[in-house]
């Protein structure tokens, strides 16, 4: 069939491979010089939904998917659904489970679905009263979207303290840090599990985990993700269980019930401790880059999936078979502060060529003259897939010994949890 990706990172490229790897014809908008090598790309700024519309009138898809939370917030979903097209993308509504972390534990207050406890707070004042009720530093996160910036995991109140005046009285955030919520610390194993809905029936993809920080041993500061794989044990049969129960179910009935279906990629983040999981986050897509190796990994074709989903008509249930996979990213200088744009990349033809390994373009860009160079924080998602989590690892890294990125920075220790406990 054909079909239309909005969106130009690493979770659209490894999105557009996997349908073309489907047997499918893909179009992404805007794309990028990297999907371009996999799919037809078209120019178009992601917040001009008139366009978005006109491109997908003209090429008539049969399957529309909306990648980043950004134009999900913004309403692009409901925009393409009043034009008739066949969208796998929450709406505005639902999207503000991701779009709003204050409306999001207002909602899993509501339903009763484990999280943090919290304190929402729209002063500053509010906000130093607030502090002096948790036990230990409390989280203090933006409510609003951040790029994933906008989360202090304070290791001192003094610490809470500073991220809370820098939302409310710096305004590093912008509007997003207008409100914040703080939120008890939790402890345990994080997890990334994303649910394909049609908004009342469900379907899991293997979980996986993400590697926040920055450097290895999970210290520096937080990013968007240096790296993940799949599956994850940490998330087994039982936690899967607990996690349908009372997070996937209630969710979905909640949102089905406040007028809000969910259509889409719905991404839980997940804190397990124990065996028993609780809700960080929720997010309205698939992430980057756990997605990465998700797609790469999957046994199974996701594309009907996508497809059902966008239509109403999902079969229910389960977990779709995957491979080990993980994604090792290279980042550039800088990164997760101020990057510079332009730093040579050279090796990619030399990784492709490995068997088992993708590398999904994030933030590159090229040119006759220049090559393959830097444009954006995480630069390149180098992504394996193995008979073992260690093998994927291996070949990961393999591929990134291959590939220069000058000033580039990359994780040496992607997976090595996962591989500690097998
Ligand atoms: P979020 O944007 O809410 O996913 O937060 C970013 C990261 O901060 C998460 O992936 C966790 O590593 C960490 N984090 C957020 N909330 C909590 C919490 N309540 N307890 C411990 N870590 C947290
Ligand atoms: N890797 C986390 C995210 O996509 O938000």
């Amino acid at each position: 069939m054909r079909i239309v990706i909005f969106g130009g990172g690493g979770r659209e490229h490894a999105l557009a491979w996997r349908c073309v790897s489907e047997g499918h014809e893909v179009h992404v908008a805007p794309g990028s010089d990297g999907i371009a090598s996999d799919a037809t790309c078209h120019p178009l700024a992601l917040s001009d939904h008139a366009a978005a519309v006109a491109l997908c009138h003209r090429i008539a898809p049969a399957l529309v998917i909306v990648g980043p939370e950004q134009p999900l917030v913004d309403g692009l979903a409901d925009r393409l659904r009043a034009a008739g097209l066949a969208v796998f993308g929450p709406s505005a509504a639902a999207a503000e489970l991701e779009g709003s972390k204050a409306v999001a534990k207002a909602f899993m207050a509501r339903h009763h679905i484990p999280t943090a406890r919290y304190v929402r707070v729209d002063s500053l004042g509010a906000g130093l009263e607030a502090l002096a009720s948790f036990a230990g530093p409390p989280v203090v996160k933006a409510s609003g979207l951040a790029a994933g910036k906008g989360v202090t995991v304070a290791e001192s109140f003094a610490e809470a303290e500073l991220a809370l005046r820098s939302c409310l009285e710096g305004q590093v955030f912008g509007a997003a840090g207008d409100t914040v919520v703080l939120e008890e610390r939790l402890q345990g194993e994080e997890a990334s599990l994303f649910v394909i809905s049609d908004g009342e029936r469900w379907l899991c993809l293997p979980p996986a985990q993400d590697h926040k920080r920055l450097r290895d041993g999970d210290h520096g500061p937080n990013t968007g993700g240096m790296g993940a794989y799949s599956p994850a044990p940490v998330c087994d049969a039982g936690v899967l269980a607990q996690v349908e129960l009372e997070v996937i179910a209630p969710t979905l009935a909640g949102l089905r019930a406040e007028g809000r279906p969910f259509v889409g990629a719905l991404f839980i983040g997940l804190m397990i401790e124990q065996g028993r999981a609780r809700v960080i986050e929720y997010n309205c897509r698939f992430g980057d880059p756990e997605i990465q190796p998700v797609l790469f990994g999957l046994q199974a074709p996701i594309v009907p999936h996508l497809h059902a989903a966008a239509r109403g008509d999902l079969a229910a249930g389960g977990v779709l078979p995957g491979m080990p996979a993980a994604t090792v990213v290279i980042a550039a200088a800088g990164y997760p502060g101020k990057t510079v744009s332009g730093a040579a990349i050279r090796g990619l033809a030399a990784a492709a060529a490995l068997p088992d390994l993708k590398v999904f373009h994030a933030g590159t860009r090229h040119s006759a003259d220049e090559g393959w160079v830097t444009a954006g924080g995480r630069v390149i998602g180098v992504c394996a897939r193995g008979p073992d989590l260690r093998a994927a690892i291996a070949r990961a890294y393999e591929g990134c010994a291959l590939i220069e990125v000058v000033g580039g920075q990359h994780r040496r220790d992607i997976g090595a949890r996962a591989l500690a406990l097998a």
